[in-house]
């Protein structure tokens, strides 16, 4: 058995260790705001937080990650700057048609976790490994600087 632990709820799984972190959240448990993008850790659609690092949870298996605290965008919501991070998504309606913006947004969070008020270059640095097919990035940036100011400003 696995144990992992998702968003703050414990789930005893009886999967094979090497099976994909994505595989688990979206087929097993059946939380299906991670997305499956390309499957090799090249796009960035399958972001999830492990102990708050962004990780492709595409690549990941899941006997890596028990013990750790998973977190998924279903729980950005409940998060500040996760919440924070949505709030300018939605204000200056960053996404098109949404398929890479759950990895996005987790992969923003934890930058802005880490780096409370990065400069522009970092955030691009940063962003540059999560891909966008309909090529939102401008307003992702934007985004991002605007969640950033606000976090100043509070
Ligand atoms: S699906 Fe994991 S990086 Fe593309
Ligand atoms: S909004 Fe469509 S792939 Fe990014």
């Amino acid at each position: 058995m696995i144990n992992l632990t998702i968003n703050g709820e414990q789930h005893e799984l009886d999967i094979p260790g090497d099976m994909p972190l994505l595989w688990a959240i979206r087929d097993v448990v059946g939380m299906k705001g991670t997305k499956f993008g390309c499957g090799i850790a090249q796009c960035g659609a399958c972001t999830v937080h492990v102990d708050g690092e962004a990780t492709r949870s595409c690549v990941t298996p899941v006997a890596t990650v028990q013990g750790s605290d998973i977190t998924t965008i279903e729980a950005m919501a409940d998060d500040a700057v996760g919440k924070r991070v949505q709030q300018a998504w939605l204000d200056l309606g960053v996404a098109q048609c949404g398929y890479c913006q759950g990895g996005q947004i987790m992969n923003a969070t934890a930058l802005l976790k880490q780096t409370p008020a990065p400069q522009t270059q970092e955030i691009v640095e940063a962003m540059a490994g999560n891909l966008c097919r309909c090529g939102t990035y401008n307003r992702i940036l934007a985004a991002i600087e605007r969640a950033s100011t606000q976090e100043a400003n509070s």
